[in-house]
């Protein structure tokens, strides 16, 4: 690399065209081969170049010097420059101006998305807090109590066996464990909110099982809760009915049917009307007509009593339900792994 020294020898103008005028000579005795231009290009023109280094130099001039110096040495580049890609245009060789070929399609940018899970959860989300739910989380990593106990599952209940449970810890008298639902929320948050109380909770939850086409060990689920002193069964109904309506289109039916959870007392499933073929009975409904999307029912006595409240002046309803479940219905997906395979070809599709 040329030091200040060196450089201030050559930054004269008269060397600078002494400079010019011998790479103006080599050029015109080179042939035209694209090779040969670029090391000549390099010579005088790359990053350590001669014009280049003299170009370096300038700061270490005197003032009224480098403004002399300078503007001989833009000069010369400019016109080095162009002697260049007048050359490579002759030669067919495209040159910096002729490398942009305007007549290429541009160059798509790949734009990000939310995966497909997060989409439909964020929906369900606003359609509850449009009707005053409020969105709140909880752990994932869950004592068995919350999990089981306090709603209303003791240890020795059958409901437990269809819960393959991922135990972290059952050594001490309170299990740790990955939650199975989300349902623990519900006694999380009575314990710590005086009614009223709106909530809906999304969230991860694991089961230890074989995973296939409608199984996976790691899925989401949104619960909801409310607790108030004069919720009726009808409060249920309506408004899990204007949520059918709002994610599945406006002209749903909803069917309620009696269903069993530990912590429910009244348990319903409900489905809507099947939104492929509007109840005739297709493939999607098994030509039942209708679609199970939730499992839902009033807070049961137990449950309140457990979080410290009186169920003789509160009551509630709760629900919950699967939105890659949900997903799979109104997308056509035919496999829940698809969710978390991390497949772009499945991914970008959302
Ligand atoms: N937690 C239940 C399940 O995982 C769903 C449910 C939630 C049912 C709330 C009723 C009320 O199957």
């Amino acid at each position: 690399m040329t030091d200040s020294a060196n450089g201030n020898s050559s930054a004269t103008p008269q060397a600078i065209e002494r400079l010019t005028s011998s790479a103006e000579r080599e050029l015109e005795a080179l042939g035209g081969e694209g090779e040969k231009l670029e090391a000549w290009r390099v010579k005088y023109l790359g990053r350590r170049g001669a014009l280049t280094s003299i170009l370096r130099s300038l700061g270490s001039l005197p003032a009224a010097d480098r403004r002399v110096a300078g503007a001989a040495a833009n000069r010369a580049k400019a016109r080095l420059e162009g002697l260049l890609d007048k050359r490579l245009a002759a030669s067919g060789t495209p040159g910096p101006i002729g490398a942009i070929d305007v007549t290429l399609p541009g160059r798509r940018h790949v734009r990000g998305r939310l995966h497909p899970s997060t989409q439909t959860i964020q929906e369900i989300l606003a359609a509850f807090n449009a009707m005053g739910f409020q969105t709140v989380e909880g752990p994932q990593v869950e004592w068995e109590r919350y999990n089981f106990d306090m709603l209303n599952i003791p240890p020795d209940h059958p409901a437990r066996d269809s819960h393959d449970t991922i135990w972290i810890d059952r050594s001490g008298g309170d299990g740790i464990l990955l939650r199975t639902q989300t349902s623990p929320m519900q006694v999380r948050t009575l314990e710590s909110t005086t009614p009223p109380v709106r909530i809906v909770v999304p969230g991860l939850c694991y089961r230890f099982e074989a995973t296939d086409a409608t199984h996976e060990w790691q899925f989401h689920q949104i619960e909801g809760l409310a607790v108030d002193t004069d919720i009726t069964f009808a409060d249920l109904k309506g408004t899990l009915y204007e949520f059918a309506r709002r994610i599945f289109g406006p002209d749903r039916k909803v069917r309620f049917r009696c269903d069993f959870f530990p912590f429910v007392e009244p348990g319903v499933e409900m489905a809507v009307d099947c939104f492929k073929c509007f109840g005739q009975g297709c493939r999607l409904c098994k030509q039942t007509g209708y679609i199970e999307i939730l499992g839902a029912g009033m807070v049961h006595p137990n449950v309140l009593r457990n979080a410290g409240h009186d169920p003789e002046r509160y009551t509630g309803y709760a629900f919950g339900m699967g939105p890659e479940r949900i997903a799979m219905l109104r997308h056509g997906i035919d496999d829940i792994r698809h969710f978390f395979a991390n497949d772009l070809r499945f991914l970008t599709q959302f």
